[in-house]
């Protein structure tokens, strides 16, 4: 059984990226610049949003931390982003998700600058990953295809099962690994909350995707020999003993799954890290876009 490492590839990745940077710097360029918009006190929100702003400055970028109050309304947050779009100085920016219940997504999403959509959630560019055009790929999906690259993870011909439907994780996965080219060439099967016997299909799957968000969901026994395992969630659990009061699990039962694995992502260290990693590498796209479409 092999760990997928998400912590050790994503500060690779991490390091070829300050390499990046140095040389623009070097050259007299202008580096990339991430902004992250974030609504609302949520804890886990906040957690995300600083790693990804302290991982700017590991790899030299600017970051800017928009902090708008929960009770912003949707016209408020309408004009922060058009504010972003027409800002010469920042390359990408994303907001972060979940948004309080008076702001309506979509429309949030639909207002972001495709150009500057590191998230990769504007219908234009999740339209355009669908048709294997060239775009910004979703960072956690993104981070899970670098991490099946990076070690050489077979999957032509697999049969990989997506469980979880979300916008952000599940459905692009299960788009991307349907693709033409590797990681892809799969046989996939996206399963849901309305899936009947979904023990019968993990069963027969060589890679299981799980995007839960429902902890130690993923049993021993719903997993073949030798399956691939990627572990998407991250759910805060109480417990007293954890100096922050919780501790993170993910959607497997790491002890045992584990036993009947050959790759396997640990929780935490695994896709968590990637995704910080990957929203890195579309904000070094952007401004490499940004600066290729301002010189021309
Ligand atoms: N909330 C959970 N994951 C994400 C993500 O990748 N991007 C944003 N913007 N919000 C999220």
């Amino acid at each position: 059984m092999t760990i997928l490492d998400g912590k050790k590839i994503s500060n690779q990745i991490k390091d070829e990226i300050t390499a990046e940077v140095d040389k623009m710097r070097e050259r007299g360029e202008k580096v990339p610049h991430l902004a992250a918009v974030l609504v609302g006190n949520d804890g886990a929100s906040l957690t995300y949003v600083g790693s990804k702003v302290k991982s700017c400055e590991r790899v030299g970028f600017e970051s800017t931390l928009v902090k708008l109050p929960n009770t912003t309304s949707e016209l408020e947050l309408l004009n922060k982003i058009e504010e972003l779009n027409n800002d010469e100085d920042i390359d990408g920016f994303i907001v972060q998700l979940p948004l309080p219940d008076q702001i309506d997504e979509q429309k949030v999403l639909m207002a972001v600058d495709p150009d500057k959509d590191v998230d990769g959630f504007h219908p234009m560019n999740f339209g355009k990953m669908a048709l294997d055009m060239s775009t910004f790929i979703p960072a956690t999906p993104f981070g899970i295809l670098e991490l099946l690259e990076r070690y050489g993870v077979e999957t032509k011909g697999k049969h990989t099962v997506v469980i979880g439907r979300s916008h952000i994780v599940g459905r692009p996965m299960s788009i991307l690994m349907g693709r033409k080219g590797f990681p892809g060439n799969s046989t996939v099967t996206l399963t849901h909350s309305h899936t009947k016997n979904i023990t019968q299909i993990t069963s027969q799957a060589d890679i299981i995707i799980t995007a839960l968000g429902s902890p130690n969901f993923l049993k021993a026994e719903m997993v073949k020999d030798d399956a691939v395992i990627i572990d998407v969630g991250i759910t805060r659990v109480p417990d007293e003993d954890r100096p922050k009061g919780y501790r993170i699990t993910g959607d497997v039962d790491f002890e045992n799954v584990s036993k009947k694995a050959s790759f396997i992502t640990p929780v935490p260290g695994g896709v968590g890290p990637m995704t910080i990693a990957m929203l890195l590498k579309n904000t070094l796209l952007a401004r490499e876009r940004h600066r290729n479409k301002t010189e021309l």
